[in-house]
């Protein structure tokens, strides 16, 4: 471990001054100081485009770019031949419906069972996949522990099930959930099983094999990265039998005027001038995470802060929270609801007071309806964060209660 988790602020330009307390790690993290040089070292000293310059920084391109996907496979245990770039978790969701809509011939009346917990990124182009096939959608509801409800699932996943996507944690309420169940039920079924990872991946320990599902999905600008870059990871087995989802240049064999082929490695999903910078700066972030000590070490971390702030927000009158009860569960996500405040208005005081808190849907509006509710404020901790971050969110819910009862 290169630093202490005290001193940890000092790697961020952003954190290091301590002006305000960052708690919105769940819409995009912060950036070390060495994500930054990795990028900027690309474009001061190498920039070029990969996989075809026959001279030395176009060769020194790829072989960052091809490093960086062994770096980040490594970090998921995936192979290699495993991982692919994309512009993010979104990019990764529609890129992968498109591909399996190509690959498969769905008929009418098939079904694809989703968590409720699911992202916008995640729901939506399933849901169009369904209108365009006429396939039917079903939900997998909460339990009453803010956990879904497994037995609910396996009356769900049924012999017309072909896809079952279901997130690793949720942005909104941090559970993490237990997708073996799940995975386990749709592959009886022999459906393909998603796992949207974005709120999980450099959260806790991911292993993809151990995890069993076919496909997975995450943002780099969630994990230290920067915007822009994604990972769909797929099962050796699928992408073999996988038709691409998106064409264009550098994912091809041979194009001729009326058909194509496809380049017989990992290419073939990467159409297009990659995110190369990207690419090499989620590298750097994962490096700089396992530096730090590893997922393990941050989970439990972040699992101590939500304790405490769990403990400090049950000072704040009116307060309900929305999370599992064994913090060991939770990726660090705490959304909350103040009576009579509307959460904008809690995250506008709380911004005021140069604290980060994020309110609305988050992009989860199935689950925030099922919740009963139209919003929520939600606070998201990650290891830069401290206890003096949740002491100044706590105040300025203090501040919220007084002003608004
Ligand atoms: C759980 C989850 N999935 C998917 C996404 C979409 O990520 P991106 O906007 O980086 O494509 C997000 C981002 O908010 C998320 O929190």
């Amino acid at each position: 471990m290169h630093n202490t988790f005290e001193h940890i602020k000092k790697d961020f330009p952003v954190l290091k001054d301590n002006t305000f307390a960052y708690l919105d790690t769940a819409a995009t993290s912060q950036t070390p100081q060495s994500v930054i040089d990795a990028i900027s070292d690309y474009y001061t000293n190498y920039r070029a485009s990969i996989h075809r310059g026959l001279y030395p920084v176009a060769e020194k391109a790829t072989q960052e770019y091809e490093k960086a996907r062994e770096r980040v496979a490594e970090f998921i245990h995936a192979g290699t031949d495993e991982v692919i770039f994309t512009a993010g978790a979104t990019a990764s969701s529609n890129m992968l419906v498109y591909a399996l809509e190509n690959t498969f011939d769905l008929q009418e009346g098939d079904e694809i069972v989703i968590s409720i917990t699911e992202h916008h990124a995640s729901i939506v182009p399933l849901q169009e996949f369904a209108r365009r096939k006429k396939l039917v959608m079903k939900y997998i509801p909460l339990a009453n522990n803010f956990e879904l409800d497994y037995n609910k699932a396996a009356e769900l996943i049924t012999e017309r099930t072909k896809i079952v996507s279901v997130m690793l944690a949720s942005n909104v309420l941090g559970t993490i959930h237990d997708i073996s169940k799940i995975v386990a039920l749709g592959h009886k079924v022999g459906a393909i099983v998603i796992s949207d990872a974005t709120a999980a991946v450099g959260h806790i320990p991911v292993d993809v094999h151990h995890l069993g599902v076919d496909f997975l999905y995450f943002s780099g600008h969630k994990i230290c990265g920067p915007t822009g870059i994604g990972v769909l990871y797929g099962k050796k087995e699928r992408l073999n039998s996988l038709y691409p989802g998106f064409f264009g240049g550098s994912m091809i064999d041979v194009v001729e005027k009326d058909r194509a082929t496809w380049a017989d490695d990992i290419s073939r999903f990467e159409a297009g001038t990659s995110n190369i910078a990207g690419v090499i700066g989620l590298a750097a972030a994962v490096t700089y995470l396992e530096d730090i000590g590893g997922t393990k070490a941050i989970h439990s971390i972040v699992a101590d802060l939500v304790e405490y702030a769990m403990q400090e927000l049950k000072k704040i009158e009116g307060l309900t929270v929305y999370v599992e009860a064994d913090v060991r569960k939770n990726t660090g996500i705490v959304s909350f609801t103040i009576d009579g405040i509307h959460p904008h208005d809690i995250a506008q005081i709380a911004g005021q007071n140069n604290v980060a808190i994020r309110a609305g849907h988050h992009c989860a509006m199935p689950l925030i309806e099922e919740l009963g509710l139209s919003a929520t404020a939600r606070m998201s901790l990650y290891f830069y964060n401290t206890k003096n971050d949740v002491d100044r969110l706590i105040l300025s819910l203090q501040k919220a209660v007084k002003t608004f009862k």
